[in-house]
């Protein structure tokens, strides 16, 4: 078989991990793995890499994706029927569509209406894919936010500060509430729960009053600026969406940071981790999670099992249809309960 591997939306830590083993998987079968550059802008343009023994050699480690990415995304009738005419010229037996929810929506499109051989590898930092457990680079993300949340801690504390640490997650709170549980925050302010100044206030004020003189403060980039007066602001860039429309989130941590101090009084300082978070080497936990996507996405392939997207259900690996996938998986807040023990 010829077996086109494909990575689509922002990058994160893992992706190269699944090419090389979708990779490994066809070379020792006797097959062939082709790599498509730029996600499906690579595929409508014919735009390949050849996934040799050699391109898939030293890269499991390694963070970004050897085949670039892109948000492209085949909606008009002209780039439906380049896609399908690449897969007629190329030979293509199947695709591998490694990407997030907006790459599996369109993967199931394709799919459903086109009736093309494709199956869905689910990716992102922010773990907002739905039917899976777990994405792969979350875990990564969650390591570096909590490796600065730890090192925040010891100059928020010689210097009686407030540090707010803003972190990506787009409309959902994983990386927050992890991250967030992992360094000890004194509050966590996520887009699922409205969450308003006054109350962090209070309780960085109660902090103070036993002698805790410093607050660390995660809030997720889609969370809004609440009050307790019922005003509700949703802090963007200058620059409210990207190139493909896709809205922009971010700032929200000098927004908040600057509340802050005028309620309290006290000095705050904002520290947003930004493409820190989807840069750099995967952890082992990423590494072995797509590792175990990218392989079971080749036995699909070989079973004819198009039109789903591999999964991870509690410890198993297992597979949904694309239907399943549409939406956005929001923080069971049962985690975030947890967290608000430790505030105060
Ligand atoms: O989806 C991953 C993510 O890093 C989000 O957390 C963030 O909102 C967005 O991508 C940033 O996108 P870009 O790289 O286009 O700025």
């Amino acid at each position: 078989m010829r077996i086109g591997v494909l990575t689509a939306g922002g990058d994160c830590p893992g992706l190269n991990a699944v090419i090389r083993a979708v990779g490994r998987s066809a070379i020792g079968r006797g097959d062939e793995a082709v790599g498509i550059l730029r996600g499906y802008e690579g595929l409508a343009k014919r735009d390949y890499m050849p996934l040799d023994m050699r391109t898939v050699s030293g890269i499991l480690h390694q963070g970004g994706t050897i085949v670039g990415t892109s948000s492209f995304e085949p909606h008009t009738e002209d780039a439906v029927e380049e896609v399908k005419a690449a897969f007629e010229a190329d030979r293509l037996d199947a695709v591998v569509a490694i990407g997030g929810e907006h790459t599996m929506e369109i993967t199931r499109r394709l799919c459903d209406e086109e009736g093309l051989p494709l199956v869905g590898v689910p990716k992102t930092i922010d773990n907002d894919v739905a039917g899976t457990d777990y994405t792969f680079g979350f875990d990564t993300a969650v390591q570096t936010a909590t490796s600065a949340i730890d090192r925040l801690h010891s100059t928020a504390q010689s210097h009686d500060r407030i540090m707010v640490v803003e972190v990506m997650g787009r409309n959902t709170g994983w990386i927050a509430v992890h991250a967030g549980i992992a360094g000890g925050a004194d509050a966590i302010l996520i887009p699922e729960v409205p969450t308003t100044v006054e109350e962090v206030a209070d309780g960085i004020q109660a902090r103070h009053r036993r002698k805790k003189n410093f607050s660390i403060i995660v809030v997720a980039e889609g969370a809004t600026l609440g009050f307790e007066s019922g005003e509700e602001r949703l802090i963007q860039p200058t620059k409210a969406t990207d190139e493909y429309g896709y809205p922009r989130l971010g700032g929200i941590g000098a927004a908040l940071a600057a509340e802050l101090e005028k309620l309290t009084g006290y000095e705050a300082r904002v520290t947003v981790l930004g493409h820190v978070q989807r840069g750099g080497t995967p952890t082992s936990t990423d590494r072995i999670l797509a590792t175990r996507y990218g392989t079971k996405a080749y036995d699909m392939v070989k079973a004819g099992d198009f039109g789903r997207m591999v999964s991870l259900k509690g410890p198993t690996i297992t597979s949904v249809p694309l239907a399943d996938t549409k939406g956005v998986k929001t923080v069971d807040l049962e985690l975030l309960e947890m967290a608000r023990r430790f505030y105060g």
